[in-house]
């Protein structure tokens, strides 16, 4: 039968064999997925276990220092990589959102090669689980991906390492599961899902530093919101988007023109289907309140209440 335990016990025996005396390189994102393998990873071989945690720019807002500090605190050897200028220059221009993962996923494959040629690992390890394997696979339609997700296929075979990944034959809540008997944080280990490309996917258009400090603030004031009214555990994820039309408002005396923000908030088991959340009224007005009177250049937000499918989870 599987428990997370036997998984636990099972998993850093084969790890021990499998990596015995080598040195494994891992990217940490801050979310569940990554944490949980490095952790499982660092309990079966300790010190050769190095993780890669790179700031791109993307990231929700104080993620970055705050996901560090807690990395740090549990122990696992992180080297924290801050290259949002250069993510954030790669994107000039780009609008395209196949463009815009690409991208990301290119520049992030140069910063990550550059901090790992310092480990001399043979090993990469990846906290890839079930569903990113099966959307992978079955996405690929006739000539195209539906969307590329850069995590998943890892990275090119040029860095010539072997690929780890303990996590590969469970769904989410078995990870967190996994994550809760080897003792990672609760504020970790029940985070919503947060994409690769961050927030560059949550900007339609042309990503700014303007507009990342917009959705930035915006999702912070969402995300506080359902926190602070006991709801961010009940759902699967939610997140702000920015949209690049304008429209027309009134502020006091004056006409405004200026940006949108969307809720987006959903329940889900894997991410492969989703449903919107059937929030409080009361709650998204309260949100949306907040949001347009201290969130710059808002004058007007909406809720998505589109299902997957035939919508996506994110916008991009
Ligand atoms: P979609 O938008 O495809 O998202 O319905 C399904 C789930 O996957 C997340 N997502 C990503 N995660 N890299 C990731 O690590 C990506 O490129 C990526 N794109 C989407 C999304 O947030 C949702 O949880």
């Amino acid at each position: 039968i599987w428990t997370t335990e036997n998984f636990v016990g099972q998993t850093l025996n084969s790890l021990k064999e499998k990596l015995s005396g080598d040195k494994v390189v891992l990217g940490l994102s801050g979310g569940v997925d990554s944490t949980v393998a490095a952790v499982l990873i660092s309990r079966a071989i300790g010190e050769n276990l190095n993780c890669i945690f790179v700031n791109n720019g993307l990231l929700r807002k104080g993620e970055f220092e705050q996901v560090i500090q807690q990395y740090v605190g549990m122990g696992l050897h992180v080297e924290g990589v801050d290259a949002s200028k250069r993510f954030i220059q790669s994107l000039e221009g780009v609008t395209d959102p196949e463009e815009k993962r690409k991208t990301i996923g290119k520049v992030f494959i140069d910063v990550f090669e550059e901090a790992s040629k310092k480990v001399d690992a043979v090993w990469l390890g990846q906290g890839t689980i079930y569903p990113d394997v099966i959307e992978s696979i079955s996405i690929k339609g006739p000539s195209a991906t539906i969307k590329s997700h850069h995590n998943v296929g890892g990275l090119p075979d040029c860095m010539n390492l072997k690929v780890i990944e303990p996590l590969k034959s469970l769904f989410k809540d078995e990870v967190r599961q996994v994550g809760a008997e080897l003792g990672i944080s609760q504020s970790l280990i029940q985070r919503h899902p947060f994409p690769g490309p961050g927030l560059a996917i949550r900007i339609l258009g042309e990503v700014t530093q303007e507009a990342i400090k917009t959705v930035q603030e915006a999702d912070f004031i969402f995300v506080n919101a359902l926190k602070k009214e006991g709801l961010y555990h009940d759902i699967w994820q939610a997140g702000a988007i920015l949209l690049p039309v304008n429209s027309v408002g009134v502020m006091g005396d004056e006409r405004t023109y200026e940006k949108c923000i969307v809720l987006r908030a959903v329940e889900s088991r894997d991410g492969m289907t989703a449903d919107w959340v059937d929030f409080p009224h009361k709650f998204l007005q309260k949100v949306s309140n907040e949001i347009i009177n201290k969130v710059k250049h808002i004058n007007r937000v909406v809720y998505d209440i589109s299902s997957k499918p035939p919508a996506t989870i994110e916008w991009e």
